[in-house]
């Protein structure tokens, strides 16, 4: 499947352009608004998803409320953060991309300046992830002492970030760089975001890859097919406890038993510096729904109890480094320092 060049947001013409994620691989539908329902409605919907993706969105939407021809720009602004916060609970660039849009908006004499002050510090953020995501890239080459098959979960690339991607970019980065030979892609069940999204990207990529069903992983392993793992993350304590898309702890277990590396990349924003260990995450569940259905095609009697959580809490001592746009660390961490 071939596609034309792709974006994930886009400030243009006073509004915010999304790439509508739930529709891809079939169909690139752009959608355009300066509503900040219509986008906190696209987070939650994953539309627009992926940690730092979900930050940035959030600060256009801040941004575009001020738009709103009202006479209390302050509470407009809080009630739009009120809702913003209210979308997703686990991915904590949402909150650092709020308080930072609130920090700047106390800041403000004169709420006729309220639009341009805060669209300026949200393509701030959104310039400072595209900076951050190349950063990552450079320094993971550091992570491959040999030409690497790599396995990765759910997606981490252009579709989840301001750039080029968390650990997409250091797969896309060592690619260029003659580092990586193959990429196994887990599906990620139940959205499906490794055989939605990450496969497309690395089809524009150019890297070669196969998809297979998140289970397969360990059998990978086992079979001496991998030589490293990579994935992002959704929120990592200050011990290194890392939340990331359901599945990673068990990738993180199975790479442990195997003797295989793995690594988290993500940049600082998605370091919770408010708490010192993974029990203190909470943890998104979603829509019965999301598991009884696929694309809308019921699988399963929605009479069913079901499970689902959106994410997992990987303990850091299975997490032999973190690649951020500072630095590579290593197990035990503490972000403190
Ligand atoms: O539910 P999602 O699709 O928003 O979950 C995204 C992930 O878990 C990603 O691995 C994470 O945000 C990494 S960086 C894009």
């Amino acid at each position: 499947m071939k596609h034309s060049n792709y974006f994930s947001i886009k400030f243009e013409n006073d509004s915010v352009t999304f790439l509508d994620q739930t529709k891809l691989p079939l169909e690139e539908n752009y959608v355009q608004t300066d509503d900040y329902e219509r986008i906190a409605i696209a987070i939650e919907r994953l539309e627009v998803r992926g940690a730092p993706l979900i930050g940035i969105s959030a600060a256009y939407a801040l941004a575009v409320a001020m738009k709103e021809d009202s006479k209390n720009k302050k509470q407009t602004f809080n009630k739009a953060y009120q809702r913003l916060k209210m979308t997703r609970p686990t991915a904590v660039n949402l909150f650092a991309a709020l308080s930072v849009m609130k920090e700047e908006f106390s800041k403000i004499n004169d709420y006729d300046d309220a639009y341009n002050l805060l669209l300026n510090k949200a393509k701030e953020i959104h310039k400072k992830d595209e900076e951050y995501c190349s950063k990552i890239g450079r320094h993971g080459i550091n992570i491959f002492k040999k030409k690497s098959t790599v396995l990765t979960h759910c997606n981490t690339g252009k579709l989840g970030t301001g750039g080029d991607g968390t650990a997409f970019s250091v797969i896309k980065h060592a690619f260029e760089n003659d580092l990586v030979n193959f990429v196994y892609a887990d599906e990620t069940r139940p959205l499906l975001q490794g055989s939605r999204l990450t496969a497309y990207e690395l089809e524009k990529s150019g890297i070669p890859f196969s998809l297979q069903t998140d289970s397969s992983a360990a059998f990978l392993m086992q079979q001496g097919k991998i030589d490293l793992v990579i994935t992002g993350a959704d929120r990592i304590a200050l011990n290194g406890d890392t939340a990331n898309k359901i599945g990673t702890y068990s990738l993180a277990v199975s790479s442990y038993h195997h003797n295989i590396p793995l690594y988290i990349a993500a940049p600082s924003t998605t370091i919770d510096r408010a708490i010192a260990s993974g029990k203190e995450i909470e943890i998104e569940y979603r829509n019965s729904s999301e598991l009884l259905s696929v694309h809308n095609i019921q699988i399963a009697s929605s009479e069913y109890d079901v499970f689902t959580p959106a994410f997992d809490i990987t303990p850091a001592h299975l997490i032999k480094g973190i690649i951020t746009e500072e630095d590579i660390f290593n197990f035990p961490y503490n972000f403190l320092r």
